[in-house]
């Protein structure tokens, strides 16, 4: 038997050989069309290689492309399992060529793989071409040699394939596959085509046009070649089989549930094994290729699957969650050719028990108001959409799944009451954020969000993207467009820029389409769901419906990205060195640095600010990977998630862990932000100050990578300066320094006492100066003195020397020193009774513009600030001298 795993290879093989370029299947979210929800053909990844706005090395390639059928346009999510050939996911084998050949070859290489590589009986095939298409009736003639009733000309958009409701298109030519004579059906265009005995194998699609949005279609630069075959179907046809799911993977992964669930499939469980081997399918390679279960947009499409197939599983009578002990035969079966599915098993098998675990809290109860609701429904009814609305808002769900659980029993669901619940619900919850007192002016936001659903975030993947305006907001309102010189905030289905929250500054960058060039200064996030770009349109012009480029600011972004990681690690490091009583009390990740506010009663020592930080540095040389899980806040809180007090959470919730500590990761925290891949990415760490907000709260602002580095270096130049004006080494200098400020203490000292020698000096008699000697006022002997730039600390001793010398008398000193005065009295102890030198130095200081003075009736000082008054202060303490 050939198995998939050898079609795959032989296909790509066949086309490697024959001069075609080998080329990885793209991943199923697709990077260059915003309007398609998942990859769901080979040509996807090529679509601009087609209309020429892209150019590649090579002009011929094949692959073997994953696809997703589910959501959006095409989907076939209802169908599967109860059909021998509808998937979620599946294959597509193509070879293309982008102006190299053309029908002919086209043709030719299919018919030879076909028939030769693969050795089909010729006669079990049968071909259809475009009605007025003669050229490829012609060329199946000369090549397959085919008879003419087997070469069918079909009228209809089946042999005209286009992408979308734009982009590359083109007559084709379908092969077909004829099973027998023992199933019922016709070829194609006759009454029986519905039967399933004809089955469509590989359509070759002769592309030559470009659907344009208005109806028309442009030529494509050069006629070109995309064709698809489904690896299931093919495989089928080569393993002898009918049904895809009897093919050597389907029929790996069903024996695997068969055994865990010890229910053979057969009669109604035959459906749930064949849901739960295609879902296990798509749910793996969606979650490998990024997507995680969410309630919006490509992650809701994910958990409708995830929770369809977990239904089947519950239905088998699983009594523990199942699909996660499935992952392993996927990864055996698949592994080989896509290894993303090796890398991501852990992912995969994480969120898929997850999700069963929190699922099957609310099936039994879901399952139980369901059968109550259908008892007395008759054959054909229909569910209230009410009923199915509840089932949705309450036990999760999803309506799709309400209506495969009815299928089997006959009965549909009201469709219309469904929508129509779904709208009250969301009335009554703007009508509480009205209620909320937000102001009226933010209704517009309510609006986009209300008609458009929220902003796809996938920038926590990738800097660029592709995205549909779906909004243009000008000054508080809608507009429908805007041109160069306006300032709008350009609202998209989806973007890479991240929208300023959780402390983290929004992004900046660029959006571009022809001729448009908008400059996005910031993003902010209103509602918490959608992210407005705020732009200033550079050229051109902007309108809603326009498809544009989205590019990030990275270079911005990865200093961000440095400085939120960081964040993290200090928050753990603080933890450490201070206690647990630190919590996260705010925080700032802006590009070029970082801020952060907690609890902690008093100043951080020098030391603990040098123990924070060497930690924090010891984790980014240790160079771990940074982990991102998306998880219940509960189950996110057990793992030991720093979890911020009174912050509200959705019900999933990104969980970062980053670094290796003592007792396991050092850092694990509730997170919605972008942070490094890899810790070494910060590079460096330096936090730069540290001070109070409130009381209890400290915060501390850092720096990181090339910011840290440049704030070390200004610091280096500026020792440096330092170094250099002391005639010293950097290494030197703060010994140096030391010494100097002990010289200058020093030198001060020696300064003072010379002065109040050279005044002594002065008093004693030595000529220095006449005042210096005493004069006699009303018969006491007064030794009056104008000293200037003493040190007034010196003026006791000076005043317990002159009336040592007086003998009996008052003793009268001011010292002026930099404008100021400072005056002191002494009098003798025989004098005290008559004179009290507290008296007298209150008269002094007043007449220096001074208040007060103290001391003792034998010693008191003053001063005042009018040191010019100097002489008529000792002239008034004089004066009261005189006068008594
Ligand atoms: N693009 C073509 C298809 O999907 C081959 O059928």
């Amino acid at each position: 038997m050939t198995s998939t795993n050898d079609i795959r290879r032989a296909f790509l093989d066949y086309f490697g050989a024959n001069g075609h370029e080998v080329v990885a299947s793209a991943p199923l979210v697709p990077n260059n069309d915003p309007t398609l929800m998942f990859v769901n053909a080979g040509m996807v990844p090529f679509k601009n290689v087609f209309t020429g706005l892209e150019s590649r090395p090579y002009r011929t390639a094949a692959s073997s492309q994953k696809c997703v059928r589910a959501g959006g346009k095409h989907n076939d999510l209802d169908n599967v399992g109860y059909t021998a050939r509808h998937h979620t996911f599946f294959e597509m084998l193509g070879n293309f060529s982008f102006g190299d050949y053309f029908k002919e070859q086209a043709i030719l290489h299919a018919w030879t793989l076909l028939t030769k590589e693969w050795g089909l009986d010729p006669d079990r095939l049968t071909v259809t071409v475009y009605h007025t298409d003669d050229e490829a009736f012609g060329l199946w003639r000369k090549i397959a040699g085919l008879p003419e009733e087997r070469i069918i000309r079909i009228a209809t958009s089946d042999n005209f394939w286009s992408m979308g409701d734009t982009g590359p298109c083109g007559p084709c030519s379908e092969i077909f596959y004829d099973h027998g004579d023992h199933i019922y059906g016709g070829p194609p265009g006759s009454p029986e085509e519905d039967g399933d005995r004809f089955v469509e194998i590989w359509n070759l699609v002769f592309m030559q046009y470009e659907q344009q949005a208005d109806g028309t279609r442009l030529d494509l630069p050069r006629p070109s070649i995309d064709t698809g075959m489904g690896i299931e179907r093919v495989a089928a046809v080569l393993q002898g089989v009918h049904d895809n799911y009897d093919t050597d993977t389907f029929k790996a992964l069903i024996a695997q549930s068969v055994a865990l669930t010890k229910k053979t499939a057969e009669g109604e469980a035959r459906a749930s094994h064949r849901v739960i081997a295609d879902h296990l399918r798509s749910s793996g390679f969606l979650i490998a290729d990024g997507v995680l279960p969410s309630n919006e947009g490509r992650g809701y499409v994910l958990r409708r699957i995830m929770r369809r197939a977990m239904r089947h599983a519950h239905l088998l009578g699983a009594p523990e969650p199942l699909m996660h002990r499935l992952v392993g035969g996927l990864v055996t079966e698949m592994g080989a050719a896509y290894p993303e599915l090796v890398r991501a098993r852990p992912l995969i098998e994480e969120t898929l028990l997850r999700e069963e675990t929190r699922f099957r809290q609310t099936l039994e109860k879901g399952l139980r108001l369901l059968d109550e609701a259908v008892v007395g429904l008759p054959e054909g009814g229909t569910l209230p959409g009410e009923t199915a609305f509840r089932l949705y808002d309450t036990y999760g769900f999803p309506y799709d799944l309400t209506e495969d659980a009815l299928r089997a029993q006959g009965l549909g669901v009201d469709r219309g009451g469904f929508d129509t619940a779904m709208a009250a619900q969301k009335a009554a919850a703007r009508a509480a954020w009205k209620g909320s007192g937000q102001k009226a002016s933010e209704d517009v936001w309510f609006d986009i969000a209300e008609a458009e659903g929220a902003t796809e975030f996938t920038g926590y993947i990738g800097e660029t993207g592709e995205g549909q305006v779906v909004a243009l907001v000008k000054d508080g309102a809608r507009v429908d467009r805007a041109e160069a010189g306006e300032t709008v905030a350009i609202l998209t289905n989806q973007t890479p820029f991240y929208g300023e929250s959780g402390g983290q500054t929004g992004d900046a960058g660029t959006i571009r389409a022809d001729g448009l060039v908008a400059r996005v200064d910031d993003t902010s996030k209103p509602l918490g769901r959608l992210h407005a770009h705020h732009a200033v349109i550079e050229s051109g012009a902007i309108a809603v419906g326009d498809m544009v480029h989205l590019q990030v600011d990275a270079a911005r972004r990865t200093r961000i990205r440095a400085n939120h990681s960081a964040t993290h690690l200090m928050h753990a490091a603080l933890r450490k060195a201070l206690g647990p009583h630190v919590t996260q009390k705010g925080s700032l990740v802006a590009e070029d640095r970082l801020r952060f506010d907690f609890s902690h009663p008093e100043a951080l020592t020098p030391a603990q600010i040098a123990t924070v930080e060497a930690d924090v540095n010891a984790q980014i040389r240790g160079n771990q990977e940074v982990m991102t899980r998306l998880m219940t806040p509960d189950d996110a809180i057990e793992a030991g998630a720093m979890a911020l007090f009174g912050e509200k959470y959705g019900e999933e919730v990104r969980v970062l862990s980053m670094g290796h500590g003592d007792e396991g990761t050092y850092s694990v925290e509730l997170c919605g932000g972008t942070h490094v891949h890899a810790l070494g990415d910060i590079a460096l760490f330096k936090i730069i100050g540290e001070s109070a907000v409130a009381s209890g709260v400290r915060r501390i602002e850092a720096l990181t990578g090339e910011a840290a580095r440049q704030w070390l270096t200004h610091r280096d130049e500026q020792l440096r300066a330092i170094a250099s004006t002391l005639r010293t080494t950097p290494d030197e200098a703060a010994a140096r320094v030391a010494v100097l400020s002990e010289q200058t203490r020093k030198l001060e000292r020696e300064l003072a006492e010379a002065k109040k020698a050279l005044a002594i000096a002065g008093a004693s008699g030595g000529g220095v100066s006449a005042a210096a000697a005493p004069e006699l006022v009303n018969g006491y002997k007064v030794l009056a003195q104008q000293l200037d730039g003493l040190d007034p600390k010196g003026l006791r001793g000076l005043i317990d020397e002159a009336k040592g010398r007086l003998a009996s008398g008052i003793a009268v000193i001011v010292a002026t020193n930099e404008g100021r005065a400072t005056i002191a009295v002494g009098v003798t102890d025989d004098l005290v009774a008559k004179h009290s030198a507290v008296d007298l130095v209150r008269t002094g200081v007043a007449a220096l513009g001074g208040q007060g003075g103290g001391g003792r009736p034998d010693m008191a000082q003053g001063g005042g600030p009018d040191g010019a008054a100097a002489g008529a202060a000792i002239d008034a303490v004089k004066a009261v001298i005189a006068a008594a």
